[in-house]
C-alpha cells in the first residue's frame, strides 16, 4: 500500500566529487517528477563540485571536514557520528549516497535503516567496489550496468532496489562504458526516490518490493 504524504519527503544527498547524479536528482525535483525536498547536500570534500551544483540551485551545501577526525581509532565513527548530528538537524528523512568515496559505519546504517540509499555502477553483487567498468570489461562481460541499494555496513551489499542493464561492445573502453552507464544512473537513482517517496518500497530480508507495480516491472530497466 502506498502512503500519500502531506510535505514533501525530506532528503539529504551525500556526494564526494562531480555530482551528475545529484544534477539529475535536483532536475527531477525541479520538473516536479519526485515529491522530495533536497534540504542538504553534504560533501567530505570542500571543493566537491557537487557542492556548486547545490549553491546554483539555491539548495544548503554543507563540508563535514573529516580532518578532525583523522588519526583516531574510532576516526570513521566520529566523523559519522558528527554526520548524523547534521542529518538529524534537518530532520532528514532519506540519505542518497550519490558518488559518495567514504565507507559509512554502522553509526549512520543503524540510524537510516532502510532509508538510505547508494548508487553503484555495475550490475550488483557483480563488481562490488572501485573501477568497476574496467573490471566488467576484463572480465569479458556482455552485459554491464547500474544498481540502486540499500545501504548496509557490507560495501555494495544493501538489498537492491532497482537496476539498469547496459551493454558492453566490443570496442568500449572503460570511459565509454562509464559514460553510458551514468545515463541510466540518471534515471534509476530518481525513480527510486520517487518510489521511496510515494511509500512503495518494501524490504523483506535482501529483497525489495515494489507495491502496486505496472505488470511490466518498474525495478528493471533493460537495453534499449
Ligand atoms: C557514479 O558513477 C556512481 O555510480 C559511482 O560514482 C560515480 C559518481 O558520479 N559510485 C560508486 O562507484 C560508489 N561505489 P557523480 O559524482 O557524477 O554522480
Amino acid at each position: 500500500m502506498s502512503i500519500s504524504r502531506t510535505t514533501p519527503l525530506r532528503v539529504a544527498v551525500l556526494a564526494s566529487g562531480r555530482g551528475s547524479n545529484l544534477q539529475s536528482i535536483i532536475e527531477a525535483v525541479e520538473a516536479g517528477q519526485v515529491q522530495a525536498q533536497i534540504v542538504a547536500v553534504i560533501s567530505n570534500k570542500k571543493d566537491a563540485v557537487a557542492l556548486e551544483r547545490a549553491r546554483k540551485h539555491g539548495l544548503k551545501d554543507l563540508f563535514v571536514d573529516p580532518k578532525p577526525f583523522a588519526g583516531r581509532p574510532d576516526s570513521r565513527d566520529a566523523y559519522d557520528r558528527s554526520l548524523l548530528e547534521v542529518l538529524q538537524q534537518h530532520n532528514v528523512e532519506l540519505v542518497l549516497l550519490a558518488g559518495y568515496m567514504k565507507i559509512v559505519t554502522a553509526v549512520m546504517v543503524n540510524a537510516y535503516a532502510n532509508r538510505m540509499m547508494n548508487i553503484h555502477p555495475s550490475l550488483l553483487p557483480s563488481f562490488p567496489g572501485l573501477d568497476v567498468q574496467k573490471k566488467a570489461i576484463d572480465w569479458g562481460c556482455k552485459l554491464a550496468g547500474c544498481t540502486v541499494h540499500f545501504v548496509t555496513e557490507g560495501v555494495d551489499e544493501g538489498p537492491i532496489i532497482i537496476q539498469a542493464a547496459v551493454p558492453i561492445f566490443d570496442n568500449d573502453t572503460p570511459e565509454t562504458l562509464a559514460a553510458r552507464i551514468l545515463v541510466q544512473e540518471h534515471k534509476i537513482y530518481p525513480r527510486a526516490l520517487q518510489l521511496f517517496a510515494e511509500g512503495r518500497l518494501r524490504v523483506d530480508g535482501r529483497r525489495v518490493f515494489i507495491e502496486d507495480a505496472k505488470p511490466d516491472g518498474e525495478a528493471i530497466i533493460s537495453p534499449t
